[in-house]
């Protein structure tokens, strides 16, 4: 087992010289040596294997206490195994799921790596890692007045808002939660937008606002390729979303047709931005440290405050503005092979049976929507395997996707050597039989998979925060993974401190609704702008 780690590590050194050879315009594969996979295929790990080839010969009933060929405990093994067995048995299968303070470094290099590639004009045809330019380059000063109307798509939920920003840095906001039905998130471009407008309208009709023409702010938390605050072209779907006829289309026009076609409401789409646009303005509201805006959600997404002259597809029209906001779209990070050396079969599992496999790598890593089902993976291999519930499984269990991410911020929630949580969830999953022991390692499972969530993000964050190199950073942070997850706001301080250049200092900050009051406040920077182009 040891040895096993011990050869991972040697071959992410190894990679990480390869890496610092690459020139700037190597090809959009990253030579990611298979070596690299850190595969702890300890006994554990083999088990279910050996619990396969001990049925099949306890049939015609020469059946071995041990497998030969695999030195793995056979089902009897298992099946007699002390709790304190099965727990070192869990232990040493989840292994794969830890990050080693060499691999998050290497994670920071890398991931350095793939922004300069997406920032780069003769790279970024390539590269995963977008970097897209939003065209938002002021922060609100506190002087944003006025109403305004915020569409939110992209989360779990669509909400259309609308938020009277106020003196003193004062708001009140009004919104309603509409559903999107799965029929129309994999439908046509045109239903979707049909319906966005439908829920517009009747949400203006019931506020009273119906007659009137306000600012609209549009949060489409989806990779966007932007040609000014009011244009942008879908790249790609993201998260469970897959309407045709939007892909390359701008998607503030397609929004506007919808309106058009219905004819009853009018809106002056000031701005169209992405959730961790939303989030950074909301925070950069009332601290104006903030430069980074974080997403650990349904998705997984950061954006940050970049120098100008860096951001080579960036035409600037004012010289005195020295920075834009870029979203980096780092859900894609990997889609390269660049995570390849730290992937496990589970994480290949959730990518093969998802709706867009070979994208989003980073993301299906962390993200609410993948979490989950990555805890039901490993729940599944070891109750299979005989370690867990005695292996006796359930059909909720062996479904895909009933594993609910919120489970595994509710078990993580229990104190230490209590399992109500966990026992409550256990019978959601119909898995009544469960012993203490059963629970331990079930939450133990939980912590390695959000633990490693959180340090992949930290790595990210970390190497923003390295690559601004300001004195100090405040990262605006919303989703419901970080708000909702009881370790993950520490996990990610205490991982960032480590992986930061001496004498930067950092705060994270828990934005109030980012993707609702940061469109606003978008609309209302663009306004403000207006009206002083108008003015001169
Ligand atoms: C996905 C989207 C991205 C968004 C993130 C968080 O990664 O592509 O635009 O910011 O989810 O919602």
């Amino acid at each position: 087992m040891d040895r096993e780690l011990n050869g991972a590590m040697r071959s992410v050194s190894i990679n990480s010289a390869q890496q610092n050879g690459h020139s700037r315009d190597e090809t959009d594969r990253v030579g990611v040596a298979n070596g690299g996979n850190v595969s702890a295929s300890c006994a554990a790990a083999a088990a279910a294997q050996a619990t396969k080839a001990t049925n099949a010969t306890s049939a015609t009933g020469t059946a071995t206490a041990t497998n030969a060929t695999t030195n793995s405990p056979s089902a009897q093994q298992i099946a007699l195994a002390s709790a304190a067995e099965k727990k070192k048995m869990v232990h040493e299968l989840c292994q794969q799921l830890l990050l080693s303070d060499e691999q998050v470094q290497e994670l920071c290099y890398r991931i350095l790596h793939e922004l300069r590639r997406g920032l780069a004009k003769d790279t970024h045809p390539k590269a995963n890692v977008k970097c897209f330019v939003t065209y938002v380059q002021d922060l609100p000063n506190g002087n944003e007045r006025g109403k305004f109307l915020a569409l939110d798509l992209g989360g779990t939920n669509f909400r259309v808002l609308l938020i009277h920003l106020q003196e003193n840095n004062d708001f009140q906001m009004e919104s309603r939660i509409y559903a999107i039905p799965q029929h129309i998130m994999i439908g046509s471009g045109t239903q979707l937008f049909d319906h966005i407008a439908e829920c517009l309208s009747n949400f203006m009709a019931e506020h009273n606002v119906y007659a009137e023409r306000l600012p609209l702010g549009f949060t489409f938390s989806f990779p966007l390729r932007q040609l000014g605050l009011t244009k942008g072209l879908l790249e790609t779907w993201t998260k469970g979303f897959n309407c045709a006829g939007v892909v390359n289309e701008d998607v503030v026009q397609l929004l506007k047709d919808a309106i058009a076609r219905r004819g009853d409401v009018q809106i002056d789409v000031c701005a169209i931005l992405n959730d961790t646009t939303g989030t950074l303005m909301s925070c950069a509201w009332k601290n104006h440290n903030c430069k980074i805006g974080l997403i650990v959600g349904t998705g997984a997404n950061a954006c940050y405050m970049e120098r100008v002259e860096e951001a080579e597809l960036f035409t600037a029209e004012d010289p005195r503005k020295k920075h834009v906001l870029i979203n980096t779209e780092w859900g894609a990070f990997g889609d390269n092979g660049a995570l390849d050396f730290v992937r496990t079969e589970f994480d290949r599992d959730i990518d093969v049976h998802s709706i867009n496999p070979g994208k989003q790598t980073f993301e299906k890593m962390i993200s609410g929507m993948y979490m989950g089902e990555l805890v039901r993976l490993v729940l599944v291999k070891m109750t299979q395997a005989g370690i867990l519930f005695n292996g006796q499984d359930s059909e909720v269990l062996n479904t895909r996707g009933l594993f609910f991410t919120k489970y595994v911020s509710e078990i993580e929630a229990d104190e230490p050597g209590n399992f109500t949580n966990c026992r409550l969830v256990l019978e959601e999953l119909g898995l009544t039989n469960a012993t203490d022991g059963d629970c331990a390692n079930v939450r133990y499972i939980c912590e390695c998979v959000s633990k490693r969530a959180a340090h992949l993000v930290s790595a990210g964050i970390a190497t923003l925060i390295n690559k601004m190199d300001e004195p100090h950073v405040t990262v605006g942070v919303d989703g419901s993974v970080y708000r909702f997850h009881p370790k993950f706001h520490n996990l990610m301080v205490e991982k960032i401190a480590t992986l930061i250049k001496p004498g930067i200092t950092f705060d994270l900050m828990l934005s109030e609704d980012g993707s609702g009051r940061g469109a606003a406040l978008v609309a209302a920077v663009a306004c403000r702008e207006d009206i002083l182009y108008a003015k001169k």
